[in-house]
């Protein structure tokens, strides 16, 4: 008698609404509707490596479809240079044997770009790997859509929707700054949807200058209340400037040291970045003259119930993934396109991201209703 196709499954990187959705409806579709056996590892790589393990039964996927977080934890360890035992070590042949010893026919790992990178070394290691696409960012390659961004996307927009109403009584600026480290999508599509009347985006460097004339427009207007939508990652022009020469420095690093020296620029610039939000609405009070406050929406967007969207995203895709498993096709990301779904192989995942192209049609629509862009 052939055994069943036994199939472990983990989450890693930042956690967002609709993971425990893409788990149920992988949980449902390989054991329910297949026959399969499902294992799942907790926190990430991190659970594979050190061999932390739950047996799924059908029973557990009840009840998790509209629950927030990961019911399997997660973390950002990367099994190729993960801290153990106060050093760094490459533990993908541990990881391997882990696998192996399961006897797993097949891993899906829920993530976003760092996940595809990491997911793509195992493939290369000798396992059968598949990722599903997940980051409030929407910043993965290859992929219409990334399971929690429209949860993220309409919880950001409310948030800036409550902002008006206290901005306006106050005849206040309030700049909200939302998630997005590298990419503003949640920050253009939110503010956006939000009407706020700057948004600032990583994509599209600013100039102080630039967004006082914009207020002060409004004001002479008799419009006495503004709301600036940053995302965390947004950078001045001299900002901008200096990370792209590190960034160039770090794409060109020929050694370890190089690599390790750029890595630092990079950290020192991020650190110098920390307070930038508080500092820009400093800058907005003093040179506007309107009282200035920061709302920091931080982590608030990726907790709790996942939307419909997410929800139907999720489904989808999981349940693509599962088919792909019995067709036996590894080392693919299950992406979303349109109404269906494609396996993209991982290589054309891993490392590429997905910035707003500064032509896109939000960013053009943005211009015409008259919102400014920090340009
Ligand atoms: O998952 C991506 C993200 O949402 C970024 O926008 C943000 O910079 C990052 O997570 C922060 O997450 P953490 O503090 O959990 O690493």
């Amino acid at each position: 008698m052939t055994r069943a196709t036994r199939v472990g499954i983990l989450t890693a990187g930042g956690d967002s609404p609709g993971l425990n959705a893409a788990i149920r409806a992988i949980g449902k579709a390989a054991i329910g509707h297949y026959g399969m056996e499902l294992i799942g590892f907790r926190d990430g790589f991190r659970g594979l490596v050190e061999d932390r393990s739950v047996r799924f039964g059908l029973n557990r996927m009840s009840g998790i479809l509209t629950v927030g977080g990961t019911i399997l934890g997660t973390t950002r360890d990367k099994p190729h240079r993960m801290l153990v035992d106060g050093k760094v070590r490459d533990m993908t042949e541990v990881a391997v044997a882990n696998y192996r010893g399961h006897e797993l026919d097949a891993l899906v790992c829920l993530g976003g770009g760092g996940t595809a990178k990491n997911a793509l070394r195992l493939a290369r290691a000798g396992m059968n790997v598949i990722t599903l696409p997940k980051t409030i960012d929407n910043d993965v390659a290859a992929t219409d859509a990334t399971i929690g961004f429209a949860t993220a996307l309409g919880i950001s927009t409310e948030a800036i929707d409550r902002l008006h109403s206290t901005a306006y009584s106050h005849h206040r600026i309030i700049v909200a700054e939302l998630m997005g480290h590298r990419v503003g999508w949640l920050t253009l599509g939110a503010g956006l949807a939000g009407g706020a009347d700057v948004i600032l985006i990583p994509e599209i460097p600013y100039q102080v200058d630039s967004i006082v004339a914009a207020i002060r427009r409004r004001a002479r207007r008799g419009v006495k209340f503004s709301i600036v939508a940053v995302a965390e990652g947004a950078r001045n022009a001299d900002e901008d400037r200096a990370y792209k020469l590190a960034q160039a420095h770090d794409d060109a690093a020929a050694t370890a040291e190089e690599k390790a020296a750029a890595e630092a620029e990079l950290a020192g610039l991020d650190a110098a970045h920390d307070e930038h939000t508080l500092q820009l609405a400093r800058q907005l009070e003093t040179l506007t003259g309107l009282e200035s406050r920061v709302t920091i929406l931080g982590y608030v967007p990726r907790g709790g119930t996942p939307s419909p969207v997410d929800r139907l995203l999720a489904t989808r895709l999981g349940s693509a993934g599962v088919d792909l498993i019995r067709d036996g096709r590894y080392g693919v990301m299950v992406a979303a396109r349109g109404d269906t779904t494609e396996p993209v192989p991982l290589d054309q995942v891993a490392g590429r991201g997905n910035n707003v192209p500064v032509d896109h049609p939000w960013v053009e629509a943005a211009r015409h209703v008259g919102t400014c862009l920090g340009d």
